[in-house]
């Protein structure tokens, strides 16, 4: 089979391998610079294999799970009981040695990153050489459920721009956590909280810019979208730092809320606070009033645009979509249209699904796997 080749600045895994990883005791799978798709029946390992992938990435991946979660179960397991992830990566015509895994030394257990046979310092060194964006069935209920995982996921569509964000981030929640327990346990010390103020609103301030500008650079893309997939708007609200520009600083209103802080027991003003909002564009809806598929295909364009504008703000280079269960709640024109978008896009999106003819448009574009009591299984067409 000949896949038509991805463009040569992409970004692609061209070789994956997992050691002690959840389902998987170990696997060594060969991948071409094409989509991907996994299919087989629930519990054949096709989620497993994409949050390992995830793991090439920093953070904690598309399931946000804790590290030793991934230690593989059962009896097989090796006594030691960690795992390992370990990829080749091309971009830009370039080859790079990923790996990470869990290694316990003198009894504590740590993650480990290396990048071309050396210690990376930190999973944010993984950063430079993969991006990658994800949909996982968890985000279905985005819109209806808490204002901290639309948060999160604003948070992550800001970091593909804004390298900063997560420090900025740190630096904001560290002093409100030094804040509240001043306030919770004392001194109340004024001169102390003022600093810690003077902290979180210079932090915020930042954290809060980079927020609203990637919503307007999202929504620029979002506006230029055409096709199947619906238009949306993405807007913050309780961005309470936007009355600094009325002369109201935030540094003025944590001051004034120090005793309803004390009182409440949580810092009630800032942009930890900031929820975003997501409209429908032409049904000039909210996107929490909006049908179950509606939402997907509205999350999928935001995914798709922002997926444009980074390939954009890097010279092309488009990040991995890793795409769960994609194909649930999509039409046969939605997912038709999704899979050109993605051919268009020239990424290696891996995808997965339990029936595989939901992606037999996708026939001579992306390579097949049958993954199987975790075993992936690559069907030549
Ligand atoms: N740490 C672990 N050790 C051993 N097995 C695990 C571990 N974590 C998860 N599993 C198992 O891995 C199997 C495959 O899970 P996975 O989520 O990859 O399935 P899937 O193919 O995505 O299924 P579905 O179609 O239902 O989403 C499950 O049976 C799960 O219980
Ligand atoms: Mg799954």
């Amino acid at each position: 089979m000949n896949l038509l080749p991805l463009r040569e600045t992409a970004l692609s895994v061209a070789r994956l391998k997992l050691t002690n990883f959840r389902s998987y005791a170990s696997v060594d799978i060969a991948v071409r610079a094409a989509p991907v798709v996994l299919a087989g029946p629930n519990g054949a390992g096709k989620t497993n294999l994409l949050d390992a992938i995830s793991l090439l990435s920093p953070g904690r991946g598309l399931r946000g799970a804790r590290l030793s979660e991934h230690t593989r179960r059962g009896p097989s397991a090796m006594s030691e009981a960690l795992w390992a992830v370990a990829a080749t990566v091309t971009r830009a015509g370039e080859s790079y040695e990923i790996g990470t895994g869990l290694v316990s030394a003198q009894g504590s257990e740590r993650r480990q990153v290396r990048l071309n046979g050396a210690a990376a310092s930190s999973s944010a060194d993984l950063g430079d050489v993969v991006q990658m964006l994800w949909l996982t069935p968890a985000m279905d209920r985005l819109f209806i459920e808490s204002a901290s995982g639309r948060r999160k996921f604003l948070d992550r569509l800001v970091l593909g721009f804004d390298a900063g964000h997560a420090r900025a981030a740190t630096r904001y929640e560290t002093a409100m956590r030094e804040r509240a327990r001043l306030l919770k346990y004392g001194p109340r010390d004024p001169a102390w909280l003022d600093g810690l103020e003077a902290e979180m609103a210079e932090a915020g301030l930042a954290m809060a810019a980079a927020r609203r500008e990637t919503a307007a650079r999202l929504n620029r893309a979002l506006e230029e979208r055409t096709g199947a997939f619906p238009q949306a708007t993405l807007s913050l609200d309780n961005d309470d730092t936007e009355d600094d520009k009325t002369g109201d600083t935030l540094k003025e209103r944590l001051a004034r809320a120090r005793i309803r802080d004390a009182e409440a027991g949580r810092t009630t003003v800032g942009p930890h606070l900031v929820d975003l909002a997501v409209r429908h564009t032409a049904k000039r809806a909210d996107a929490r009033e909006c049908s179950t598929g509606e939402q997907k295909a509205l999350l999928i364009s935001i995914v798709l645009a922002d997926a444009r504008e980074l390939a954009r703000a890097r010279g092309g280079l488009c990040p991995l979509l890793l795409l769960d269960e994609i194909a649930a709640h999509l039409d046969v024109v939605r997912r038709a249209a999704l899979f050109d978008e993605i051919a268009d896009l020239g990424t290696q999106a891996w995808m997965t699904g339990t029936d595989i003819a939901m992606f037999a448009p996708l026939k001579g574009r992306a390579q097949l796997f049958e993954v199987a009591d975790s075993f992936p299984r690559p069907i030549s067409e």
